[in-house]
């Protein structure tokens, strides 16, 4: 029987998470992300939208093979079609889930769907109907659930119960309940929806009004018991409630909440850092639990409380979400054997194949920079390791740069094994750099950001490039890391431009929005 305290986590990172403006993943990513969700003990993991194009579907498929003991879930909306594809996604996991999803709240069944609430109800049983023939645990989503009118969002919940879903979910699409209210609205739903005792009920949050983590909170002490969430909150917009927030108030106020999940909170941390690396979306300092700070003690005064005894002012330990107080740091001396123990603690699954790679770079960073630690270690495994085909690389790269010389960058690239080499102008050494290289590659994409950031103190530090760019309506983000920091620009540029070019050979999405059609 189930534990009624227990909450069920399911991970929407790969689907609600990706569909974060330039977050999308290729298939390979989606899989070793799976892998990192699998040992953070996520009970279910969406892996994507399998309708939304062939990209989507290979990657959802891909993961329902790698994980064997976690749930694998793939949305679809009503329509058979869609529930097909969905299935023949996930049909190979060991615990397969179908997600399916229409509209409720008036505004959206008029506009959006043009259709009746009769029709949405008609929809919403033969979908789940049609579903159950296929699979066993068959999830409903009423989207914008908390704009509905309440009496009509529990007939359509009581209609898919009957139909046979086994998880109701109520999400607040836009980000518009309050924690009061979404409490308020969940014991109302378990009040009035038939058999509600069959199917678990879910939430599932946004966070326009910053009001995500409370909303699921007070969703899960009003009685819901599977909260939908991202690592790191990424998602739609604002995004969606973070894991490590609502994981983490659990496990610090057991006494108030008398819930557990089955996380494995140690490997908070490394989840985090696997989805920034991954998606190129940097965690804010200030972020509850994964941010750079979230654990920093400035003040003079809280130091020596730290010091004296750290729960002066820490409620959490910074070992139990997975950061360690001892850094080891690396150097020029240092083996393969360290290296491997460290990315080990650091939560990395390194294979053999990979850790040659890796070695090999990390002698070359550690011939120029003479202490190695985390930051760096991290920047190279994304560069080695989560590397795209490479369609274009860099070979070499000389700039002329300085408050009298007109800025030029003279750049030699691999393009299809071929090299090619020429030489630009620009308003300064970056500029110069990019102008070189996008006219080598003849490529027409334009510069949506550009961020630079030291990853560690101290003037040998490397600098970290990001940069968004953006063709044709696809987005994709380019990272780079070198303790020359225009040279690091040229590796996130390049990089950048290899993820554009494997973006249109394999098309995740054909577009963001065409799944709430
Ligand atoms: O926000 C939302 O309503 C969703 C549903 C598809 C569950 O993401
Ligand atoms: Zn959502």
């Amino acid at each position: 029987m189930e534990d009624k305290n227990r909450v069920i986590i399911f991970d929407t990172t790969l689907r609600d998470g990706e569909q974060s403006p330039g977050a999308s993943m290729n298939v390979n990513e989606k899989v070793r992300l799976a892998g990192r969700l699998e040992k953070l003990g996520v009970d279910v993991i969406e892996a994507g939208f399998p309708a939304a194009s062939q990209g989507d579907f290979d990657a959802v498929a891909a993961v329902a093979q790698r994980c064997r003991k976690t749930g694998v879930a793939g949305l679809c909306r009503t329509s058979k079609a869609d529930i097909d594809q969905a299935w023949g996604a996930i049909s190979k996991a060991v615990k397969p889930r179908i997600h399916t999803f229409i509209a409720t709240s008036d505004i959206h069944m008029e506009y959006k769907l043009k259709m009746s609430r009769d029709q949405v109800i008609a929809a919403t049983i033969e979908a789940v109907r049609y579903a159950r023939t296929l699979c066993g645990d068959v999830e409903f989503s009423a989207e914008d659930g908390s704009r509905s009118d309440r009496d009509f969002l529990c007939k359509v919940f009581s209609a898919a119960i009957g139909a046979g879903a086994t998880t109701l979910n109520l999400p607040d699409t836009v980000g518009y309940a309050v924690p009061e209210e979404f409490s308020q609205l969940v014991a109302y739903v378990i009040a009035h929806t038939e058999n509600i005792h069959k199917a678990v009920l879910s939430i599932h949050c946004h966070n326009d009004l910053g009001l995500a983590t409370a909303n699921t909170l007070a969703a899960l002490n009003a009685g819901a018991r599977q909260a939908e969430v991202t690592i790191n909150g990424i998602g739609e917009r604002a995004g969606n409630t973070s894991l490590e927030e609502v994981v983490m108030a659990l496990h610090t106020r057991p006494n108030f909440f008398d819930l557990y999940t089955s996380i494995v909170t140690e490997q908070i941390v490394p989840a985090s850092r696997l989805v920034t690396m991954i998606t190129g979306m940097a965690v804010q300092p200030n972020k509850a639990i994964v941010g750079a700070n979230a654990f920093a003690h400035e003040a003079g005064i809280h130091q020596d409380g730290v010091l004296k005894n750290p729960m002066t002012y820490e409620i959490m330990k910074p070992e139990v979400v997975g950061l360690s107080r001892n850094r080891m740091v690396l150097g020029k001396h240092s083996g393969r054997h360290a290296l491997r123990s460290r990315l080990e603690e650091m939560g990395y699954l390194i294979s053999d194949d990979e850790i040659n790679t890796l070695f090999a770079s990390f002698k070359d960073l550690a011939d120029r920079k003479k202490h190695v630690v985390d930051e760096d270690l991290e920047a190279l495994v994304a560069e080695a390791i989560l590397r795209t085909p490479e369609t274009f690389a860099l070979e070499y790269l000389h700039v002329s740069a300085g408050n009298t010389v007109y800025p030029s960058a003279t750049v030699k690239l691999r393009v299809h094994d071929k090299l090619v080499q020429g030489a630009e102008f620009g308003n300064g050494p970056i500029d110069a750099t990019f102008n070189a290289i996008s006219k080598l590659t003849g490529s027409k994409a334009e510069l949506a950001r550009f961020m630079v950031s030291a990853l560690t103190g101290g003037t040998d530090a490397q600098g970290e490039v990001t940069v968004r760019l953006k063709e044709n309506g696809l987005q994709a983000v380019g990272k780079g890391a070198d303790p020359d920091i225009i040279t690091a620009s040229a590796k996130a540029f390049i990089n950048g431009l290899n993820r554009l070019e494997y973006l249109k050979a394999n098309p995740l999405h054909s577009s963001h929005t065409d799944i709430y059609d």
